[in-house]
């Protein structure tokens, strides 16, 4: 039996979802990054159910989705720096990494057994009116089969996980197209551990210059304190060759501006060189091209704003490890 599709906006449909998360299902949300798998993030037995309908290693850490910054404070512990980034940015596209507050109700099988947790209050509307009806944080990872890429239509969900979860709900295509920006705070300290949705310059221009990732969050010991930043994340399963000016014989183009005509068989992830229309196309072409071709050439994307993260999602997807 597959998942039934309810459209995000309609309040029956909404208070269904609520229903299913409350009593420990898995529900489908929009958000405006890419689409979420939801579980009560106060269960450890529907994030069980969560990390088996995925696949996923157990050791990876989820974000909680929250409604308002209140609540998240009752999770994490903010420091004047992470409220400073935590008003500014949401909601919107921006995962804090926080040491768990002593009273928090976010499982530990959610936190992955870590110290810490990663919040995040989604600028999709749907969500946050789901989040509130449950009356918890929601953990939700994309709602992709682990390895895949990462689902911006309600369709995608549908493809991938549809005979494993409970219901969809369909937002329309997801606006920002890459999955938030994560970065962990310690004290007036903040560290970049997945370039994502929202641009570094952006946060550094309130922030200051932010940390690269040192041992202890690429996890010197067993458990990788940021497993997103493992390689083979994102694994499409057609062979990707980066920074290509053309389409070799048997290659798909996937194009970035108006470039030369290539005459091979493609897309273009923007045809004006756009970088928010690539990172929302990203994923939605990545598929596309997967499951007609064996091979991909990729033009150059820039490494300025949002390039930071399409480059790292696509190094990700070209790694065959
Ligand atoms: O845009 C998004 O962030 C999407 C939508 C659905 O909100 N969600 C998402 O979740 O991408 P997920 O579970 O696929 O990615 C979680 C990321 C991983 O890179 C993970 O390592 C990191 O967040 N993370 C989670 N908890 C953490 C923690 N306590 N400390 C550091 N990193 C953490
Ligand atoms: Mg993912």
């Amino acid at each position: 039996m597959t998942a039934p599709v309810l459209p995000a906006a309609d309040p029956a449909a909404g208070a269904r979802a609520a229903e299913i998360l409350r009593a420990g299902g898995l529900v489908a949300m929009p958000t405006e990054t890419v689409y979420g798998l939801a579980a009560d993030a106060t269960n450890p037995r529907a994030v069980a159910r969560l990390f088996e309908a995925k696949g996923r290693p157990r050791f990876n850490p989820l974000i909680s989705h929250v409604a308002d910054l209140e609540k998240a404070m009752a999770e994490g512990l903010f420091s004047p720096l992470a409220e400073m980034l935590a008003r500014r940015f949401w909601p919107g596209p921006l995962t804090l990494a926080l040491p768990a507050a002593p009273v928090g109700r976010i499982s530990e099988l959610a936190r992955a057994g870590l110290p810490t947790v990663a919040l995040r209050m989604p600028a999709h509307r749907a969500a946050r009116v789901l989040i509130d009806r449950c009356g918890v944080p929601l953990a939700a990872p994309s709602a992709n089969p682990s390895g895949e890429p990462s689902p911006t239509t309600a369709q995608h969900v549908a493809d991938g996980l549809g005979g494993r979860i409970d219901l969809i709900l369909d937002g329309g295509p997801c606006a920002v197209g890459l999955e938030s920006t994560v970065i962990a705070v310690e004290g007036q300290r903040a560290t970049l551990l997945r370039p994502g949705g929202l641009a570094r310059a952006e946060i550094e221009a309130v922030a200051g210059p932010l940390a690269a990732p040192d041992e202890r969050h690429t996890g010197g010991g067993a458990a990788p304190a940021s497993p997103g930043m493992l390689l083979r994340h994102y694994a499409p399963r057609a062979a990707l060759r980066l920074n290509a000016a053309a389409a070799e014989p048997g290659e798909a183009f996937l194009g970035f501006g108006p470039g030369p005509a290539s005459g091979a068989a493609g897309l273009n992830l923007s045809p004006s060189g756009d970088l928010r229309e690539a990172a929302a196309n990203l994923f939605a072409h990545l598929r596309a091209l997967d499951a007609a071709h064996g091979r991909i050439a990729v033009a150059p994307v820039p490494e300025t704003g949002l390039g930071e993260a399409i480059n790292d999602r696509l190094r990700r997807a070209a790694d065959r490890g």
